[in-house]
């Protein structure tokens, strides 16, 4: 296994985070990257749950990265029904950082059957059952073609890409629209983006809205599905930012272009957008006019 070697960050529950030198970001959030992991993903998807009533599970993992999204839905699932069957497929533009994520230990302190799993996994990119899982290695625009071409169908869907402005290909509407084409009816996709251009970007995909509770972040996530019931309901204060130019999507029609030629096209479209400039919704509940966060 030819891993790489990352920078490490130990992060508010013991867990560690590897820092990204091309996107500029940690992998996680530094209050809890495990943490993160089991609450803004696997709680709200409501997976455990959701094994008690079918036969089998199945995921996507967009941003497998160092695979903590997949070995918490695995651990507490298997916490319920030990060797309960869960389908996985990871979209990783990087084999060396799971490969690395193993060879530097962060997954140790995880259960054995876990662990094992996750290792076999970032070696050979195939694991049988009870945990059949699949790395699809390449930029996940690609891959995601080849499984809707598939008719790919998952229970949940962990959208984990560094943020909006880092990496905007990844939270376009050609790409999410591919994303959503993945997901059951009555699935879950959870981020733990709440900037309004993804959440306009998933509506603009046919998906419901709903918000998750803050982990370690100031602000919360996103959860949305097409028909599940009972979506935790988004405050005025959110509601209110989807009708700002800060909901303008990103786009990307062939599925190809670089970071800056997204953006690019996003802020001309916002200088012409009908809707309200965002500096008086930031005035109004945040208390300044100007100035980027999480939820631009
Ligand atoms: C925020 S990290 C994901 C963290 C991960 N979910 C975890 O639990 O460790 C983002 C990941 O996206 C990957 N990535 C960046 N651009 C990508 C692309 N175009 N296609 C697929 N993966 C990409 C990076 O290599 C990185 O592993």
């Amino acid at each position: 296994m030819d891993a790489g070697h990352f920078p490490l960050e130990p992060t508010a529950d013991g867990s560690h985070t590897f820092y990204s030198a091309a996107f500029g970001e940690w992998f996680h959030s530094r209050e809890g990257a495990y943490d993160e992991a089991r609450r803004t993903y696997v709680q709200a998807t409501k997976l455990v749950e959701r094994a008690q009533r079918q036969p089998s599970l199945v995921i996507l993992d967009v941003c497998y990265g160092l695979g903590y999204n997949t070995a918490a839905a695995l651990e507490a699932i298997w916490a319920v029904q030990p060797d309960y069957p869960i389908r996985a497929v990871g979209l990783e533009l990087d084999a060396t950082v799971p490969q690395a994520a193993i060879a530097q230990g962060l997954l140790t302190g995880r259960p054995i059957p876990v662990h094992a799993a996750l290792t076999d996994l970032a070696k050979t990119g195939a694991t049988p059952a009870p945990f059949h899982g699949t790395l699809l290695i390449g930029d996940a625009r690609q891959q995601i073609q080849t499984l809707v071409a598939s008719g790919f169908q998952a229970d949940a869907i962990f959208l984990d890409p560094f943020s909006p402005p880092r990496c905007p290909q990844l939270w376009t509407v050609e790409f999410l629209t591919l994303v959503a084409r993945c997901l059951k009816p009555d699935g879950y996709l959870a981020t733990y983006s709440c900037a309004a251009a993804v959440r306009s970007t998933l509506q603009l995909a046919g998906l419901q809205l709903g918000a998750t509770r803050a982990v370690g972040r100031r602000w919360p996530g996103t959860l949305a599905s097409f028909t599940a019931p009972h979506l935790p309901p988004l405050s005025p204060q959110e509601l209110e930012h989807l009708e700002t130019r800060a909901a303008v999507p990103y786009r990307d029609p062939s599925l190809q272009d670089p970071a800056e030629a997204i953006q690019a096209r996003r802020s001309q479209e916002q200088t012409t957008s009908p809707l309200k400039p965002t500096s008086a919704w930031r005035k109004r509940w945040l208390g300044r006019g100007t100035g980027a966060t999480a939820m631009n």
